[in-house]
């Protein structure tokens, strides 16, 4: 069985041997205490928020109120993922500048009490550090940066103000992802060295990092891989398929060494393993299940504010929030330009709109309990199982063992060693 030590990963050339590298000298960590606190009023905020929204939709009114707020803080990305449908926004908008950037967030933080910062890259603003600092100022928890994290280093700082890191890693081929990433070679390892350099810091940090996969059909075996890298460094693994208009991809669906990976990240999730979602929200997800969407419970804002009604795959913009003054108001704009929207049964298969779902229709169920064991109080995802478990299928398989085997072998003596003014350079 081959297997890799988290050991080998070296820590990334910006981290000299013995430092500590962890948040800035002013910055204080909140005390357990407040930690606690702070778990406790996102909670009362979700029921409330759930109860509001099983009224409105009881009465037909599907104008929810807000869970969580998408803000994508820019289109403006350091990489170009072949894959990625943020290379050509439904709308290309222009960012707006700090200060607007706090006017979004301050309208926000009267509807909501969760944000989830994404792009585009938000690490290429240079004021990223500003922003989240002040999501954080402003009591938004539990606040989530997307990011390639290739742009971590340069501004860690913003790390002092997220709780949640979402970072994106598909496959452990360097080579082969590298191709994917579409910037030079290099890029893929890279972010291996930094997940792991973070990961390891989760409790100093006081983050827990998650670790979106997006599935292809080229890198189905490589899920297995990112998965074991995942339980490894003691990140939770978040699996999603390959969409395009934000639809799955029905052939690979179809795939039996697809539905094989599922039948297997559902079977370690039942072993109590650190996959974001329930049993059944990861099998809609997966596996292209007819869901009741609710996206106006998830409002997606865009870089100069303009909030989609009901959801960003539809396109449509209700308003803008720094002209109309909330989501609500936006909302009733959307409706009057566009009609009344009910629950949806398109099925894009993405993991914030399928969760809705779960939050209106099983609020109670494993979703939420096992989120709030997952993440309650402590950094990291406070579950320590044999990492190997993930590649289990591929050792019934020697077939397709061999062909991982390599690639495995590829990633583990990585020593990185980029100047942080190439990093620089990237911004
Ligand atoms: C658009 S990116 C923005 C944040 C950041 N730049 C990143 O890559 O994490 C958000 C997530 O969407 C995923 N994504 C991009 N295109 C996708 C697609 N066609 N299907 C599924 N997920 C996709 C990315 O892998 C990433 O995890
Ligand atoms: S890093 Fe994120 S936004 Fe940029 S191209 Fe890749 S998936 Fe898209
Ligand atoms: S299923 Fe898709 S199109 Fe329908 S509301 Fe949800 S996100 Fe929008």
């Amino acid at each position: 069985m081959k297997t890799i030590s988290p050991d080998s990963y070296a820590e990334p050339s910006w981290v000299a041997p013995g430092e500590d590298h962890s948040s800035s000298p002013a910055f204080e960590h909140d005390t357990r205490f407040q930690t606690f606190r702070k778990n406790l009023r996102g909670a009362i905020h979700a029921i409330r928020t759930h109860r509001e929204n099983r009224r409105r939709v009881a009465r037909g009114d599907f104008k929810l109120r807000p869970l969580v707020g998408t803000y994508y803080v820019t289109h403006r990305c350091n990489l170009k993922c072949r894959y990625c449908t943020e290379h050509y926004p439904i709308r290309d908008t222009v960012d707006l500048d700090t200060e607007g950037a706090y006017e979004v967030l301050a309208r926000l933080r009267r509807e909501m009490s969760a944000i989830y910062f994404t792009g585009g890259e938000p690490l290429v603003r240079p004021d990223i550090v500003d922003i989240v600092r002040e999501a954080r100022r402003l009591q938004f928890f539990p606040i989530h940066l997307g990011t390639n994290g290739l742009l971590l280093p340069l501004r860690d700082q913003a790390l002092d103000y997220v709780d949640r890191l979402v970072i994106s890693l598909d496959s452990m081929d360097a080579h082969g992802w590298d191709r994917v990433l579409n910037a030079g070679p290099g890029q893929a390892r890279r972010i291996y060295e930094i997940i792991a350099h973070y990961a390891r810091n989760q409790r100093s940090r006081r983050i827990s990092i998650l670790v979106n996969c997006v599935i292809s059909g080229d890198s189905i075996d490589q899920a297995y891989q990112v998965m074991e890298f995942c339980f490894r460094h003691d990140v939770v693994f978040a699996p999603v398929s390959a969409t395009s208009d934000s639809l799955p991809d029905r052939r690979l669906l179809a795939r039996p060494d697809y539905q094989r990976l599922v039948r297997h990240i559902v079977e370690l999730k039942r072993r109590g393993y650190p996959i974001l979602g329930s049993k059944d929200s990861i099998e809609t997800l997966l596996l292209g299940r007819p869901f009741p969407c609710y996206a106006t419970s998830v409002p997606h804002v865009y870089p100069n504010g303009d909030v989609f009604y009901p959801c960003q795959p539809l396109g449509r913009i209700g308003g803008n929030l720094l002209e109309l003054g909330s989501v609500a108001a936006a909302y009733r704009e959307g409706e009057r330009k566009f009609g009344e929207w009910k629950e949806c049964w398109r099925g894009c298969a993405l993991n914030c709109y399928v969760l809705t779902a779960y939050y209106l229709n099983h609020f109670w169920d494993q979703l939420v309990l096992e989120s709030v064991a997952q993440f309650a109080m402590q950094p990291g995802t406070g579950k320590r199982l044999p990492a190997e478990a993930a590649l289990e299928p591929l050792y019934e398989d020697p077939g397709t063992w061999r062909t991982v085997y390599p690639v495995d072998a590829v990633t583990a003596g990585i020593s990185y060693d980029v100047p942080i003014s190439q990093l620089s350079a990237a911004d």
